[in-house]
């Protein structure tokens, strides 16, 4: 019986991911939500990473045509200032008016700039309603670091939201308090590429940059030539790894602050993200038609972020901890993530990693 239960768990989980995987573009996975009912955002103040681009740029988007006041945090301020100036030239007109699109200065692959972002943002504001935790780079060539000496993945993904989430909270919880009936939310995107993560979910010892007996002497600058370090994972399980990582995130979140807080994670969708695979370009080219056949565009994408964000709280409180997947649906993540010390030692790791650089 219970080797029958296991089987039909392993069945059902992988059914579940391949159907709302968001990779197949299944033609009856539609969304059935769209931004027509985000309510009035007026006086909500939301904080979106990646913001510049893809669903960051269709979530910011969506949210200034419902007048929220939005903070883009992203890396790199021409990108930033072009994504606001072409939000703004091609914005419909909500059902309030427009809100504002601020930019700033955001690098997650730079734990000291996490600190100069959140050390900024609170001199600013008073309340965050609303933070989307949505940057992310997918599938970048193994032997790339963030500024720390994390694999740029694991650094970029999971451990610079870690750190932002962390600095953020003090004002989350006050923003609660100050407003118990509209609790703030936090919105983690992730991927059904999390289940590539190595078993029990992160290999510590990958994502530190360890050269130790590596022969370097091809390597060039970092990026035109890098080297993996010793430990280093195939760059689809250190992806793995670090959308694992953000789920679980969003699951310590949960176990520690929800429901009161709404802790959501969006599936596959067709952005640029995509760059980093060598048949991109290959598709884009020669097939451009397939394009749709295969992937959903970033608005499709967004709307599971923005679903969760603006639905009525009610509805939000009863979803808080969920893994929302392409669309609209409750999916099921590695049945390891719901090993609450596994999610702790992740916490708590990425704790000290921010300590030792401070
Ligand atoms: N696309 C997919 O198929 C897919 C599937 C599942 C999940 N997702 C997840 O969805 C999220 C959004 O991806 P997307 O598809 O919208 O990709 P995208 O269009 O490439 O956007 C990624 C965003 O993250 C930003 N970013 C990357 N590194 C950063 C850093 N160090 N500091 C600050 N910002 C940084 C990028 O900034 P720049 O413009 O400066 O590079 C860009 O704004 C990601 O977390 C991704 O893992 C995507």
């Amino acid at each position: 019986m219970t080797f029958i239960a296991a089987l039909w768990q392993y069945i059902r989980f992988y059914l579940d991911t391949i159907i709302h995987s968001g990779a197949p573009a299944l033609f009856f996975i539609r969304p059935r939500w769209t931004d027509a009912q985000i309510p009035d955002m007026y006086g909500k103040v939301v904080i979106v990473t990646g913001g510049n681009s893809g669903t960051g740029y269709a979530t910011c988007k969506a949210l200034y045509e419902h007048g929220a006041t939005i903070y883009m945090a992203s890396r790199s301020e021409k990108r930033a200032e072009e994504a606001i100036a072409a939000i703004r030239a091609g914005a419909k007109t909500g059902m309030t008016g427009f809100g504002q699109l601020i930019y700033l200065n955001l690098d997650l692959s730079d734990l000291d700039s996490v600190e100069r972002f959140c050390s900024e943002f609170v001199a600013r504001e008073t309340k965050l309603d609303l933070l989307f935790a949505n940057a992310g780079v997918m599938a970048s060539p193994a032997g790339l670091y963030t500024k720390q000496g994390y694999t740029l993945q694991f650094g970029t993904n999971c451990l610079g939201h870690h750190r932002l989430i962390t600095l953020l909270l003090p004002l989350l919880l006050e923003t609660s308090r100050a407003n118990p009936s509209q609790p703030p939310r936090v919105i983690v995107s992730s991927s059904v590429g999390h289940i590539g993560a190595p078993p029990g979910g992160v290999k510590y010892e990958s994502v530190v940059r360890d050269h130790s007996g590596v022969d370097q002497t091809d390597a060039g600058e970092q990026v035109k030539n890098p080297v993996p370090g010793k430990n280093e994972l195939p760059i689809w399980v250190e992806y793995g790894q670090s959308k694992w990582g953000s789920i679980a995130l969003a699951k310590w979140l949960h176990w520690h602050h929800g429901p009161g807080k709404m802790l959501i994670f969006a599936g596959s969708v067709a952005t640029n993200l995509a760059q980093h695979l060598s048949l991109t370009p290959v598709i884009l080219r020669r097939a451009p038609w397939a394009v749709p056949l295969l992937t959903w565009t970033a608005v499709d994408g967004a709307s599971n972020q923005l679903w969760v964000a603006t639905c009525d709280t009610e509805e939000a409180r009863k979803l808080s901890g969920a893994y929302v997947v392409p669309f609209q649906h409750v999916g099921r993540a590695r049945p390891d993530l719901d090993d609450r010390l596994k999610l702790e030692q992740l916490w708590d790791w990425c704790d000290a990693q921010a300590k030792r650089h401070v």
